[in-house]
């Protein structure tokens, strides 16, 4: 059994969407491992991105903080405390959502300084995971050449984190309940519907083994 504590941050406005059910997946499978596990919807908080204020520049401050002082300090703070941080986030016009690229900018550059000698302030190695879900087909993330897009973000985890990211895309999502009510004649309902039947239990798979490993991970 672990004492550890793997912890969530759900990006996705929709707290029973497609994302937040991935990263459940995952919880449930940091549980399986023995580790606490706890989620944080950032559209349920109150806050902002960076206001490039620079308090965490300042040679005179204590480092690694934000001085923003919202409903995302106390998670900033929390993603310090566990063992590891798993962030999903759906696709929006090819990339991440803003709420959770506001998270990263504050989380991301509160830890960082301009500084050779010390390139992160990140009080220790841990573990990290993105789940990314969209409409997007494999072949589409191909030709929009999205992985290369986000890869920006698996850079600064493994920089701030010191540890590479793990990643999970789960294409093709299911994003209406009843197709019928929404002009969504692009998508094809009873494709999605047997992609879905056939491909969405594996990426539950995937999610819950990124969560044990994420649970199990030692230096
Ligand atoms: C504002 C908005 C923009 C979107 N842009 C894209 C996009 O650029 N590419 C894509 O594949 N899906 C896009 N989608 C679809 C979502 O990424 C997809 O339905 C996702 O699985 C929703 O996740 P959720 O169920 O966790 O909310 C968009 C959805 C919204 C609401």
């Amino acid at each position: 059994m672990s004492s550890k504590t793997v912890l969530a941050i759900n990006g996705s406005p929709r707290r029973k969407g497609n994302t937040a059910e991935l990263l459940n997946h995952a919880l449930r499978g940091a549980a399986e491992a023995g580790a606490a596990t706890e989620i944080v919807h950032l559209y349920a908080l109150d806050f902002k991105g960076c206001i490039s204020c620079f308090a965490c520049k300042r040679k005179d401050k204590e480092h690694g903080i934000c001085a923003m002082k919202d409903e995302l300090s106390p998670v900033l703070e929390r993603v310090k405390q566990v063992d590891a941080v798993l962030f999903g986030s759906p696709v929006y016009f090819m990339n991440i959502t803003s709420g959770l690229a506001a998270c990263l900018e504050r989380l991301f550059f509160s830890n960082y300084l301009y500084s050779n000698e010390i390139p992160t302030v990140f009080p220790k190695k841990m573990p990290s995971a993105y789940i990314y879900t969209m409409n997007m087909t494999e072949e589409h993330v191909r030709q929009y050449q999205m992985k290369e897009k986000l890869h920006s973000l698996e850079t600064s985890a493994t920089h701030f984190f010191r540890v590479p990211p793990r990643t999970l895309w789960a294409y093709n999502t299911y994003q209406f309940k009843d197709y019928s009510l929404y002009e969504s004649s692009i998508f094809s309902e009873p494709a999605k519907a047997a992609w879905r039947e056939r491909h969405w239990p594996e990426q539950c798979r995937e999610a819950f083994d990124m969560g044990k490993f994420l649970a199990e991970w030692k230096e």
